[in-house]
C-alpha cells in the first residue's frame, strides 16, 4: 500500500500542542508550526482501525496488558535492530520522560550527580534539577557540522556521577552514535560504575543509509547497567496515547525499577496504548515507517539544497535519524533573542529555540520536517523573505 504524506490535515482546534499551543508561547496566531516533535501525517490506517475496532466494544473498562504485548515489542526490536530481547525484560511506562523521571527517583538520591550531554532534549535538564539531583553538563563538540563526544572531558566529568542520561540517537542533532563511540562511552561508565538511562525514542527512525545502534548491545557492562527507554509513539505518530516501555536485561535492576513503578501505580496504561503499539509493530507498520522516512529524507534534501543555494549563512545539520533538523544560524551574527525574532516575528515560523537545548544550542534553531512537503516550501519562502 502507498501512503499519502502530501495530504494536508487541519490540526487547528484539536488541542494540539504543536498547532494550538504555538499561540500561548509566542502570542501570535499566524505561525507555521514546525516545532514540537510530532508529525503532521495521518496516524496510519492499520493503527486507527485497531483502535476503532476496540471502540466498537463499548465498554472501556480497566484492562490488562494484552497477552502478546511484550512479545510484539521483543519481535520488533529484533527485526528492526537485531536486538535479542527476552519479553520478560520489557516493562510498560506511560512515557519516556516519565520513565526517566521515575528512574532517577528509583536509583539515585537527592544530591547525587547525574550527567547529561548538551545540547539535548530540554526535559533532560529539568528532570535532574526538579528531582533535586546535581546536574553535570558534559558538552558535545561540533566537528564537521556533526555533534561528537569529547571522551577526555567525559572521563573527567563522569567521575562521581551515579547516572548518565544518554540521548541515542541524539536530539536535536539527529546524530546516530556509532558502536565504537558507544563502546568507548560504556568503558568509561564501567570505570566509574555509572548506570545509564538510554533514551532511544528516536531509534526506529534511522534515515536511508543509516542503522541505529542500541547502547545496551555494545558491551556486557552496557547490557547489565542500562535501562533503555523506547516507544512506538514517536515513530508512528501517536504520542498523545501515553505509551512507552523500558527494556532492562539485568534482573536486579528490572525488579527494583518495576517495584518502584508499581509503588506509584503507574504500570497500567490506557487500553489503547497497548493495542496501538501491537498494530504498529507489524509488517504493515514497518512498510509505513519506511515510506514515511523516505518522505522525510526528501524534505531534508529539499531544505538543505534550498538553504545552500539561497540562504547560505545558515547551515543544515543533516539528521541521520528522525525528522528534526538543527539549523546552524551562527553566521547570521544575531543575538539569540534577535534570531528567535527573525524566525517568529519576521518569518512567522514556530521553530524550537536552539538555546533551550542547553549549552551549545545557542545560534541554532530546530525545525521539524515531518510535514507535507508544501509546508517546507512555504517555510523556506517565508524565511528567505525575512532574511532579505
Ligand atoms: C529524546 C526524546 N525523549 C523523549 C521524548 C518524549 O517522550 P514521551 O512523550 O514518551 O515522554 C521526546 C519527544 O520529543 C524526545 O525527543
Amino acid at each position: 500500500m502507498l501512503y499519502d504524506f502530501d495530504e494536508i490535515l487541519d490540526r487547528k482546534g484539536t488541542d494540539s500542542v504543536k498547532e494550538d499551543g504555538a499561540k500561548f508561547l509566542w502570542h501570535r496566531d499566524d505561525l507555521l508550526p514546525l516545532w514540537v516533535a510530532d508529525m503532521d501525517f495521518r496516524t496510519a490506517s492499520f493503527i486507527m482501525d485497531a483502535i476503532r475496532s476496540r471502540c466498537e466494544h463499548e465498554v472501556l473498562g480497566y484492562s490488562l496488558h494484552p497477552e502478546g504485548w511484550s512479545d510484539s515489542v521483543a519481535a520488533w526490536l529484533f527485526r528492526r535492530h537485531a536486538w535479542k530481547v527476552d519479553s520478560s525484560w520489557v516493562g510498560f511506562v506511560p512515557g519516556v520522560v516519565l520513565g526517566m523521571a521515575m528512574g532517577l527517583r528509583c536509583f539515585t538520591s537527592p544530591g547525587d550527580k547525574v550527567m547529561v550531554q548538551s545540547p539535548v532534549y530540554p526535559p533532560f535538564f529539568d528532570l535532574v534539577k526538579q528531582s533535586g539531583r546535581e546536574l553535570v553538563v558534559n558538552p558535545l563538540v561540533l566537528n564537521n557540522g556533526l555533534f561528537n563526544m569529547d571522551f577526555d572531558a567525559l572521563r573527567r566529568d563522569l567521575k562521581g556521577c551515579k547516572v548518565l542520561m544518554l540521548c541515542n540517537p541524539q536530539n536535536p542533532g539527529g546524530r546516530i552514535w556509532s558502536r565504537e563511540e558507544l563502546r568507548q562511552l560504556s568503558d568509561i561508565c564501567e570505570e566509574y560504575g555509572v548506570l545509564v538511562f538510554s533514551d532511544e525514542i528516536h531509534a526506529d527512525m534511522f534515515l536511508p543509509g543509516f542503522r541505529h545502534n542500541v547502547f545496551a548491545t555494545v558491551s556486557d557492562y552496557a547490557a547489565s547497567h542500562t535501562i533503555t527507554f523506547l516507544s512506538a509513539s514517536k515513530a508512528f505518530n501517536m504520542p498523545g496515547l501515553g505509551s512507552a516501555y523500558f527494556v532492562a536485561s539485568d534482573e536486579k535492576l528490572r525488579t527494583q525499577f518495576t517495584a518502584f513503578i508499581e509503588s506509584l501505580h503507574l504500570q497500567y496504561g490506557n487500553v489503547f496504548a497497548f493495542i496501538a503499539l501491537m498494530a504498529a509493530y507489524t509488517d504493515a507498520g514497518e512498510d509505513w515507517l519506511n515510506q514515511m522516512l523516505n518522505y522525510v529524507q526528501r524534505n531534508v534534501d529539499y531544505l538543505d539544497n534550498r538553504i545552500q543555494k539561497s540562504m547560505s549563512a545558515i547551515k543544515v545539520m543533516r539528521p541521520q535519524s528522525s525528522f528534526l533538523v538543527f539549523l546552524d544560524c551562527r553566521e547570521l551574527g544575531l543575538s539569540q533573542e534577535n534570531l528567535v525574532k527573525l524566525f517568529v516575528d519576521k518569518a512567522h515560523l514556530a521553530l524550537n529555540d536552539g538555546a533551550t537545548f542547553g549549552p551549545g544550542g545557542e545560534g541554532f534553531m530546530r525545525m521539524n520536517v515531518a510535514s507535507p512537503s508544501c509546508f517546507m516550501v512555504e517555510a523556506l519562502d517565508r524565511l528567505q523573505e525575512a532574511l532579505k
